[in-house]
């Protein structure tokens, strides 16, 4: 198992998908720069990547999605949680080095990641799907177990909407950190083979590139990352880290919803009055 010393400074986030939960919209706007609370939906794993140590953000983008890099080139301390004062952004800015990569068609997310490959090298790295939003630092928790998948429980109905592994825990004190043993894309429940599900944190060596570059298209035609981190963690041992925080999947309206809710209910400049109205509103309205 590597250390911390040996944890991945670089994250590809992509951000090529097609955003087809969120039509009309994204017919003209990207997803990513749609706002939760009072920021855009990405600049949170953005931040999550800083804040786990991350001097080296690739972002994989659409030909159509220049604005996306544009919003993080031009970014301020605003854009960043409260952490960030004016004069540690600065800083950041110096100590984060912001890149992108082209994904020309979007065939899917193994496909988007492989795109990267030029830019990551032969260095360990970790990805971010800024449609999940975390309210603690997922990143962090994997990143010295790498390579490494962040892991949830999730119910029985749902399981059909996920990555689900097979995986053995490691020791009896460890209790949330397990050792991958297979892993199946969207499972119907019954075939599902456990409720731990993979969320959109990863860390990886290079080697899952030889395997991305293999993988033939798989559930809807596209090259899914699932699939290639299957033959990858047969000659490269994944861990699982279960995560006990809350995640909002941002990629579908309810989620984005939910976590302006949960950051504007922290928010002391507004969380009195919005619980206010919410409480109000909630009896006003009858169930749907
Ligand atoms: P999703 O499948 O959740 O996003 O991919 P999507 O395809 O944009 O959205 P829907 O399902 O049509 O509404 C997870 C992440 O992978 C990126 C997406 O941008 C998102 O951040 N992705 C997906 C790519 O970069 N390229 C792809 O070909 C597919």
């Amino acid at each position: 198992m590597n250390n911390t010393t040996d944890s991945p400074r670089i994250a590809v986030i992509p951000v090529a998908g097609r955003g087809t939960r969120w039509l009309p919209i994204t017919r003209t706007v990207p997803k990513e720069l749609l706002p939760v609370w009072k920021r855009t939906s990405a600049s949170y794993a953005f931040e999550e990547a800083v804040n786990a140590g991350c001097n080296e953000i690739i972002f994989v983008i659409s030909p159509d999605k220049e604005e996306v890099l544009h919003h993080f080139l031009q970014f301020d301390s605003s854009d960043l949680g409260p952490r960030y004062s004016q004069e540690s952004f600065e800083s950041l800015h110096t100590r984060v080095t912001i890149k992108s990569c082209i994904q020309h068609e979007p065939k899917g997310l193994g496909h988007a990641i492989l795109c990267a490959r030029n830019d990551v090298g032969d260095r360990p790295f970790s990805v971010l799907l800024p449609d999940e939003v975390l309210m603690q630092n997922g990143l962090k928790r994997i990143q010295a177990f790498t390579p490494a998948i962040l892991l949830m429980e999730v119910p029985y109905a749902q399981r059909r909407n996920y990555g689900i592994v097979k995986a053995s825990q490691q020791d009896s004190i460890k209790q949330d950190v397990f050792l991958i043993e297979d892993m199946i894309e969207k499972p119907e429940p019954p075939l599902a083979p456990s409720s731990l599900a993979i969320t959109g944190r990863y860390t990886f060596t290079h080697e899952i590139f030889d395997e991305l570059e293999r993988q033939t298209p798989g559930l809807n035609g596209e090259i899914q990352l699932t699939d290639a981190m299957k033959r990858y963690n047969q000659h490269h041992p994944m861990h699982g880290i279960l995560f006990h925080g809350k995640r909002h999947d941002v990629g579908q309206p309810l989620g984005l919803v939910t976590a302006s809710l949960d950051f504007a209910l922290k928010d002391p400049a507004v969380s009195q009055a919005l619980r206010a109205y919410l409480t109000q509103l909630i009896q006003d309205t009858p169930s749907a």
